[in-house]
């Protein structure tokens, strides 16, 4: 029989990085947790700008192998930002002054995420990094992330008790900066808690095949159970949820995050529908483990056979053109773009047909 369970929004909390980090603070990365104003979360939310508040700087570098002689024009265009950048840009300035010090504190470089989610899908815009050393690469990160959206929005989407009081605008939002760690990605493991017994754990990076998972697994699957039966099950209240874990070069393992257990959470090698019902099917690239001497559960991994995936945050990308006329990056294009629209409405004015039309741009430089 399919028994889904029901989520609150108390398991969704419960999963809320300021309410767990105090309780596993010696398991986890160090972090700083910064609540944020009503007016920076309404900036985030806000649509159609890129603008950066006054006083922070990015170096965008979205042109990894242009001439040096266009990477100077870019040199020159950003010295013209700083001139100018004073019109009509927000200001926060406790809040980049609270960043700066943080990010200080934390060693000089961060990952950044709000109170659930990390902005992973706008890494385009970053040198394909979260890792942030001032507070322009954060912001810009928030700002362009669609899971910071969902975060300040939607984050009691799939909870049955989501119309009653309380809903996420009444939160006070965080910004949480932990200190950067250089992750090995084939160490981390999804474990998947149901009615407080580990079910699954799964590779978490699953489109790749690491030999040393298949080598290990066996024991790899003892240690997160002891890990989980040991350190985090008591502490935790929710019966069911979903635990990020990281086995560190020491052996000792690091909880990385954790997440509702529900389709807002990435199944990964399992299906949601396994998961719920409490039955998983049987699967050829697993091993079974015990958890706690007496219930079942199965580690899933990839197999050698497992082709090259591409990225699933390919979608969220935006057009780099798009991104180099947004933010004043590029100004051949930004001249492009001018000429094309000054065409489009001339052509408009003599037109006596009010149906506007985009003419292709004049290439050709001045
Ligand atoms: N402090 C850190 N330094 C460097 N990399 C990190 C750090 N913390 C997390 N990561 C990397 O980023 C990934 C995502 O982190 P995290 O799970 O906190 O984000 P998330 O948005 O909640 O992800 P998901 O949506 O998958 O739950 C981790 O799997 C890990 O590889
Ligand atoms: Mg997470």
């Amino acid at each position: 029989m399919f028994t889904a369970h029901s989520m609150k929004k108390q398991d969704v909390l419960n999963c809320r990085f300021s309410n767990w980090y105090p309780i596993f603070k010696q398991y986890t990365i160090k972090s700083v947790v910064i609540p944020l104003e009503n007016d920076f979360v309404s900036y985030l939310q806000e649509l159609g700008t890129l603008m950066l508040p006054r006083g922070v700087q990015v170096n965008i570098n979205l042109w990894k192998g242009n001439s040096s002689e266009e990477e100077e024009q870019e040199e020159d265009v950003w010295e013209d930002e700083k001139e100018t950048e004073n019109s009509g840009s927000p200001e926060f300035s406790k809040l980049i002054s609270q960043i700066t010090e943080a990010i200080a504190n934390l060693g000089g470089s961060v990952f950044p995420k709000m109170g659930w989610s990390s902005p992973k899908d706008a890494i385009w815009i970053n040198n394909n990094s979260l890792k942030c050393c001032s507070p322009g690469e954060v912001i810009l990160l928030l700002k362009s992330s669609d899971f910071i959206s969902h975060d300040l929005t939607s984050a009691f989407k799939l909870c049955d008790n989501q119309s009653s009081s309380g809903g996420v605008s009444d939160i006070k939002q965080e910004l949480v900066l932990r200190k950067w760690a250089n992750l090995f990605p084939g160490m981390e493991f999804r474990c998947f808690i149901k009615n407080k017994k580990l079910l699954g754990i799964s590779q978490r990076d699953h489109k790749q095949y690491y030999d040393y998972i298949d080598r290990e697994k066996e024991q790899l699957a003892v240690e997160l159970c002891n890990f989980i039966e040991q350190v985090v099950a008591e502490k935790f209240s929710s019966q069911n949820y979903v635990i990020d874990l990281y086995k560190k070069r020491n052996g000792e393992y690091w909880i990385i995050d954790f997440n509702p257990f529900g389709e807002m959470t990435d199944a990964l090698l399992f299906t949601w529908n396994e998961l719920q019902d409490g039955k998983l099917n049987s699967c050829e690239d697993s091993v079974d483990f015990k958890f706690a001497g007496d219930t079942n559960g199965q580690f899933r991994f990839a197999s050698s056979t497992s082709t090259l995936q591409p990225s699933e945050f390919l979608s969220y990308r935006m057009p780099v053109d798009f991104v180099h006329l947004s933010t004043g990056a590029d100004a051949t294009k930004f001249v492009d773009f001018l000429r094309m629209k000054t065409q489009n409405d001339q052509q408009s004015s003599s037109d006596d047909d009010s149906d506007q039309q985009w003419r292709l741009p004049d290439t050709s430089k001045p």
